[in-house]
C-alpha cells in the first residue's frame, strides 16, 4: 500500500506501445526494457504506470498500463505524476505529447531530464561555449548552402552529415573524397550498408537532397576513429544520478560496427574493460590511463549538458577514440536505449540501469517535500 513518501512516477511512451500492451502483444522493440522498469519500480517501492498523451483525461488523470508482481499488465486510472520519465521520441513541436509536456511542465511536474532529445547542432553550439566541453568537439557546421559543404568537404578528407534529430544511425552520411574529384558515400538503411559514388559535386548533392528531404542537417569532421580489423570502434558510456541525486557511470561499452561501415549502430558490445585487455591487449597500466581519462571527459561533458539545458537523471553518451589516442564527443542520448549495456554487461548492472533514474525521481521528490 501506498506509504507517505512513496511516489508515482508516469513514463510517457507511444500510442502504440499502449495499444499493444492492451492487447497483451509484447512483440515490440524495447518490450524487455517496459519490464525492467517495473521490476525497478517494485524494488524502489513506487508506482510507475506507462501512458501515451492519448490517455490524460483533462490533465486531472491518466488511464496507465502497469505490470502487477505476476508480469500481468492492467488497466488503470491514475492520478498525475509526481515524476515524469519521458521514453518518447515525438519531436513534433505540434503533436499532443508535446502539448502534454508543456501541460506537465507548468503544473510543476518534476522530470528525469530537463529536455527528452538533443538537437545536434544545438548540442555542438552550446558545448562549444563550454572551456571544459569545447576541446572534445569534432568540428561541425550547420548546412546552409552548397558553397559551404564544398568548402568543408575540401578541408576534411572525411566528413559525416547528420540529420539534427537522428537516431540509430538511421539518417547519417558518411562522404569521402576520392581523387579525381568524386565522392564515395556510404549510409544504413534497414540493416544493411549501401555505398554509392559521385562523379562530381552536383551528382552527391543531388543525392544528399534525397536523403535528408528537407530536414535540418549538420556537417561533421570524420574523426579517424579507432579500427579492429576494419571495424571503426567507438564507445557508449550511460552516465546516471543515483538515489542521493550523485552522478556515476554505470557503463562504458566499446561497440564494433559491421566491417567498413560509417557507423557501429548494429554492432557487437565489449565492456570498456574486456575491450582494453582481451581486444587491444594494454597494459594494466594503459588502462588505468584511459579510463582516467574517460571519466574526466564523460563527467566534464555531462556538467557541461546540464549548464546548457538544466538538470538530467541520465545521458547516454557517444565518443570515439581516434588513432592518435585522442577523445572525441560524438553526441548525447536522452533517451538511451541502453542496447549495449545489455549485450556487453551482466544482468546486475544492467539492472542497475533502470533502478537509478526511479531512485532518482524519488530524490527529486524529496527534495520537493523537504522544502
Ligand atoms: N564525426 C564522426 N566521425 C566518425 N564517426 C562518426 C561521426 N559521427 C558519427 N559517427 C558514427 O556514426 C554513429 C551514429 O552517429 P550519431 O551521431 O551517434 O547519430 P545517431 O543519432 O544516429 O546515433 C556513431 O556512433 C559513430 O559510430
Ligand atoms: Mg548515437
Amino acid at each position: 500500500m501506498a506509504t507517505s513518501d512513496s511516489i508515482i512516477i508516469g513514463v510517457l511512451v507511444t500510442n502504440r506501445v499502449i495499444n499493444k500492451l492492451m492487447k497483451g502483444d509484447h512483440s515490440m522493440r524495447g518490450y524487455d526494457r517496459l519490464v525492467q522498469l517495473s521490476k525497478a519500480a517494485k524494488v524502489a517501492n513506487v508506482t510507475l504506470y506507462f501512458f501515451s498523451a492519448k490517455n490524460v483525461y483533462f490533465s486531472k488523470a491518466v488511464k496507465g498500463m502497469i505490470m502487477d508482481e505476476q508480469g500481468v499488465w492492467e488497466k488503470k486510472l491514475f492520478p498525475l505524476p509526481d515524476v515524469l520519465y519521458d521514453r518518447l521520441a515525438t519531436r513534433d513541436t505540434k503533436s499532443l505529447s508535446e502539448q502534454i509536456r508543456r501541460e506537465f511542465d507548468r503544473k510543476g511536474i518534476k522530470k528525469i531530464n530537463s529536455i527528452s532529445y538533443f538537437n545536434k547542432g544545438e548540442v555542438y553550439t552550446n558545448l562549444l561555449k563550454n572551456e571544459k566541453s569545447n576541446k572534445y568537439l569534432p568540428e561541425t557546421k550547420w548546412f546552409k548552402n552548397e558553397k559551404e559543404l564544398i568548402t568543408f568537404l575540401d578541408r576534411h578528407s572525411k566528413v559525416y552529415l547528420k540529420a539534427a534529430r537522428g537516431g540509430r544511425g538511421r539518417s547519417v552520411l558518411c562522404i569521402e573524397s576520392v581523387e579525381s574529384n568524386g565522392y564515395q558515400y556510404k549510409y544504413f538503411r534497414d540493416d544493411r550498408l549501401f555505398t554509392g559514388k559521385a562523379l562530381n559535386f552536383n551528382e552527391l548533392f543531388t543525392f544528399i537532397q534525397k536523403f535528408f528531404k528537407d530536414r535540418p542537417f549538420i556537417m561533421q569532421k570524420g574523426i579517424n576513429l579507432l579500427k579492429v580489423d576494419n571495424s571503426n570502434i567507438d564507445f557508449r558510456a550511460e552516465l546516471q544520478r543515483n538515489g542521493e541525486g550523485k552522478l556515476g557511470i554505470t557503463g562504458i561499452t566499446a561497440r564494433t560496427g559491421v566491417k567498413n561501415s560509417p557507423i557501429t549502430t548494429h554492432s557487437s558490445a565489449y565492456t570498456l574493460e574486456q575491450f582494453l585487455e582481451t581486444v587491444l591487449y594494454y597494459p594494466q597500466e594503459e588502462i588505468y590511463l584511459i579510463k582516467d581519462q574517460f571519466e574526466t571527459f564523460l563527467y566534464d561533458m555531462y556538467h557541461a549538458l546540464e549548464e546548457a539545458y538544466g538538470p538530467f537523471g541520465e545521458i547516454g553518451i557517444d565518443f570515439g577514440l581516434d588513432t592518435n589516442g585522442d577523445i572525441w564527443f560524438i553526441e548525447p542520448n536522452a533517451k538511451s536505449a541502453k542496447v549495449s549495456l545489455y549485450k556487453a554487461y551482466d544482468k546486475e548492472t544492467y539492472f542497475k540501469a533502470f533502478l537509478n533514474p526511479i531512485e532518482y525521481a524519488k530524490f527529486l521528490m524529496k527534495s520537493v517535500r523537504n522544502n
